[in-house]
């Protein structure tokens, strides 16, 4: 099922805004330009561009993948979308033309893939991008565990006049559903999205599974040393050179 429709895509910017911060858009471009060793890059799950465009305006050549037409067409509707490579396709089994200097997986996209089978396939997919070497990033939260008191299955994750947002743990399964409601002009918007989460060492075996070997992990864009009470990780794998 495709959970970036038409309606997501819509409202995706406006929904997203804090992610689309400039400081924050700074920081991740700096550190994915650092890894990107002049270019060529490739973006899987590109999205509607938020990354994928000022990364591409500081000159390096930007590719990107995506499985939502919806989301494409934002993209393309955007200043500078031209010098982007788009290709609507599936991160988990696609191919696209070409070997990369650095592919890339940011906002918890890793965790789109429901099954670790997919999850797998992806590592692997990004890895056949790859030339030998080079590095696969991925920005994405650490399990929230630590907050889900014992036997219970929702936690919350936003509470407002406007806005309602809970997770539900399938704590047996790394299952989670983010359920959404949205309140405006007297509607109520509601969607229910899938995830699987993954810790960190099981996204290093998943790594290790297609060629690729742990070289960096941060808590943030600005390389913060990642520890116990880190909500999130930028991780960096480079490929094997025999790989
Ligand atoms: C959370 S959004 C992130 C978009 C963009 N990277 C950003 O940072 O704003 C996740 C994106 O991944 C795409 N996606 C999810 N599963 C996918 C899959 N299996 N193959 C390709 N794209 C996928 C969605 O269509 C959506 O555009």
């Amino acid at each position: 099922m495709d959970y970036f429709g038409e309606a997501v895509a819509r409202s995706y910017d406006r929904s997203s805004a804090a992610m689309f911060d400039a400081a924050v858009l700074a920081r991740t471009v700096s550190f994915l330009r650092a890894h990107a060793e002049g270019g060529p890059v490739l973006e899987f799950g590109i999205g509607t561009g938020r990354v994928a465009l000022p990364l591409a305006a500081t000159g390096l050549s930007v590719h990107g993948m995506d499985l939502s037409p919806a989301m494409l067409d934002r993209l393309r509707a955007k200043p500078g979308a031209e010098s982007i490579t788009v290709h609507e396709g599936d991160i988990a089994r696609d191919r696209v033309p070409g070997r990369f200097r650095l592919v890339y997986l940011v906002f918890n996209t890793i965790m789109n893939l429901t099954t670790q089978d997919e999850q797998v396939a992806c590592f692997r997919n990004a890895a056949a991008h790859l030339e030998p070497g080079r590095r696969f990033v991925v920005e994405v939260m650490v399990p929230d565990l630590q907050r889900l008191p014992a036997g219970e299955t929702i936690r919350p994750f936003a509470v407002g006049d406007t806005r309602l947002g809970f997770d539900e743990y399938d704590v047996v399964n790394q299952g989670l559903v983010s359920h959404h409601y949205r309140l405006a002009d007297g509607r109520a918007d509601t969607s229910s999205i899938p995830f699987r989460y993954a810790w960190p060492a099981e996204l290093d075996l998943m790594a290790r599974l297609a060629g690729m070997s742990p070289l960096e992990r941060w808590a943030d864009w600005d390389r913060a040393p990642f520890t116990a009470t880190s909500r999130k990780h930028v991780s960096v794998w480079q490929l094997d050179s025999g790989a």
